[in-house]
């Protein structure tokens, strides 16, 4: 397997440090290749039966699934490993962040003359949905500030999600921004966009992908967390790319009406809350110029899904502090992308079949366990404004 990008800000590991982190990534090889498929032979030969024999027809989606499913010694045991695999994962990047805070914080430090930028708000505070609880099991969340200029959430993103991923997001974590460029390409393969909004980019790992593909483009990106910012920041200019930094809830954004040409997320409305996605949407269509795109690359959502592997999917949120996890599974992209303002017309909705995503672990559209992994949704804004519109 590849190893991580090495940059001047990633946290150094020591002897044991590097053994116990090869250890949590070699569990989650292990489960992810290995074990969680255990989980279908369970269902095809005890739950569905006994569920058939009882109902005389099959499950009909993944509530009729859980039913029995969750009964299964199986289950059981793969849930306890997965869980505990999403734990030592982040506590063995942790303790090693622990040791170095510091020296790290002092690392990250601008530099004199930064290509890009970064532009902290004090204001901004962290939203209910972060604040409530440690997501997917990552001690302190991404805003936890564990000392002045800390950059330890940032650290622990970086690292912990290479190990999550099992490297499957590439040795830059950069695949899943590189994946929307391509979907982009594929859909509108005339346009070079000249101003690009991130939008909850963490450290970057998908921003700088973008920036790289359009060198002369103004590219910003926003997330509420000052922490990974700073080390946002740190790493883009230690990788030598311009990238302009910002501190600003993407619900509520500081930038003028009709300045982007391209806004995007990646993996973060699942994080957020049905009020949260309406507002940042809605935010996408206030922003873009007439004909400017929004995308949004995140999970596969629940429509025509198979219900056993919804049923799966289920599994962090009820187990990996995914609370929105489901909620935003079930949602419709036309009704979202409409209710923000878009057009019917205009809304794009596409599985990522063809990925640079885990191409160790995942085959087409597929984990090892069978799962399905990302889904791309996104729309135009009509070229031509509603007159209740104002353009800057
Ligand atoms: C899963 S991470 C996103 C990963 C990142 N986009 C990438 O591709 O590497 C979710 C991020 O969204 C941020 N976030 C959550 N809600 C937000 C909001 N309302 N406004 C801005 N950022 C938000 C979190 O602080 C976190 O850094």
């Amino acid at each position: 397997m590849q190893n991580q990008l090495r940059h001047e800000i990633l946290p150094n590991q020591s002897h044991d440090e590097r053994a116990r982190q090869a250890f949590a990534q070699s569990l989650k090889l292990h489960l992810a290749a290995k074990v969680v498929q255990g989980n279908r032979d369970v269902y095809e030969r005890r739950v569905r039966p006994e569920f058939e024999r009882q109902q005389g027809r099959p499950p009909k989606d993944r509530r009729e699934v859980a039913g029995g499913m969750r009964k299964e010694p199986y289950y059981q045991l793969w849930g306890a490993l997965q869980r505990t695999s999403q734990e030592i994962c982040w506590n063995s990047v942790l303790e090693s962040i622990e040791r170095q805070l510091p020296d790290m914080a002092q690392r990250a430090q601008p530099p004199e003359n930064p290509i890009g930028s970064l532009t902290l708000d004090t204001s901004v505070e962290q939203p209910i949905y972060m604040s409530a609880l440690d997501i997917h099991c990552m001690p302190g969340g991404y805003a936890t500030e564990r000392m002045a200029d800390d950059v330890s959430a940032g650290a622990l993103y970086d690292r912990g999600v290479y190990i999550y991923a099992m490297g499957g997001f590439g040795a830059d974590n950069g695949a899943m921004g590189r994946t929307t460029i391509d979907v982009f390409r594929q859909l509108f393969p005339d346009r070079s966009p000249l101003r690009i909004l991130d939008l909850g980019c963490t450290v970057g790992h998908s921003t700088l992908p973008w920036a790289e593909a359009y060198p002369g483009a103004d590219v910003h990106a926003v997330d509420v967390s000052a922490s990974v910012l700073r080390y946002g920041h740190a790493r883009s200019e230690a990788l030598g790319v311009e990238v302009n930094f910002r501190q600003a809830n993407a619900e509520r954004l500081p930038y003028e009406d009709a300045s982007f040409d391209l806004i995007v997320s990646h993996i973060l409305l699942h994080e957020t809350s049905t009020k949260a996605i309406r507002n940042i949407l809605a935010e996408c269509h206030r922003l873009l110029k007439p004909n400017g795109v929004t995308l949004h690359v995140d999970l596969s959502l629940y429509g025509g899904m198979d219900p056993f592997e919804a049923f799966m999917l289920d599994w962090d949120t009820q187990a990996n502090n995914e609370p929105f996890w489901t909620a935003y599974r079930e949602m419709d992209p036309k009704t979202l992308m409409t209710d923000a303002g878009f057009t019917a017309e205009s809304v794009v909705s596409a599985h990522i079949s063809r990925t640079g995503l885990a191409a160790h672990v995942f085959s087409d559209n597929r984990d090892a366990g069978g799962r399905k992994n990302w889904q791309c949704i996104g729309a135009v804004k009509a070229a031509k404004l509603e007159t209740s519109e104002t353009v800057a």
